[in-house]
């Protein structure tokens, strides 16, 4: 069984991740609209994957016996300044998301519970790699700074890219 005040936090965790993948949504449909479709495609493909983030922890919790609440979701932003500052958005996301797992890891040892330890660890390392490839993508950027050519071979890469 999955003690209480586990289950009250992976449902937080919950709405955090469908709140990414909304957020992520935004920006592809954004992006999208812009004419970067490579980079939508890939920030579309990214919200998929929180969207899995958030059935996996839903599945664990009825899994243990508790009850998994879909949550209400916020409005994300709806405009961006450019393909830089989504992604420095992104990475800013990402980091805040690995705090919050970090508190969970911290409540289940404090807790006790092993098994949802056990079962946070895949998130812990998904959170590295998330990290990761925010920041490599950002680097890019850098890199090509006002460059629009180097931004439309970026875009034509980012259609290609694996999250
Ligand atoms: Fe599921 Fe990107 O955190």
């Amino acid at each position: 069984m999955v003690p209480e005040k586990i289950e009250k936090a992976l449902n937080e965790q919950i709405t955090h991740e469908g709140q990414s993948s909304q957020f992520y949504l935004a920006m592809a449909s954004w992006a999208d609209v812009q004419g970067y479709n490579g980079i939508a495609q890939f920030l579309f493909r990214h919200s998929d994957e929180e969207r899995i983030h958030m059935l996996k922890l839903l599945t664990f919790i009825n899994d243990r016996g508790g009850f998994a609440i879909v949550p209400a979701l916020k409005q994300p932003p709806l405009e961006f300044k450019n393909i830089h500052d989504i992604f420095e958005q992104v990475l800013k996301h990402e980091i805040l998301v690995s705090t919050e797992i970090n508190k969970l890891v911290e409540l289940c040892l404090q807790e006790k519970d092993y098994t949802t330890h056990t079962f946070l660890q895949w998130y812990v390392n998904e959170q590295i790699e998330e990290e990761k490839m925010a920041s490599k993508i950002l680097d890019k950027l850098k890199l090509i700074g006002e460059d629009k050519g180097g931004l439309y071979i970026f875009d034509r890469d980012m259609g290609a890219m694996r999250t």
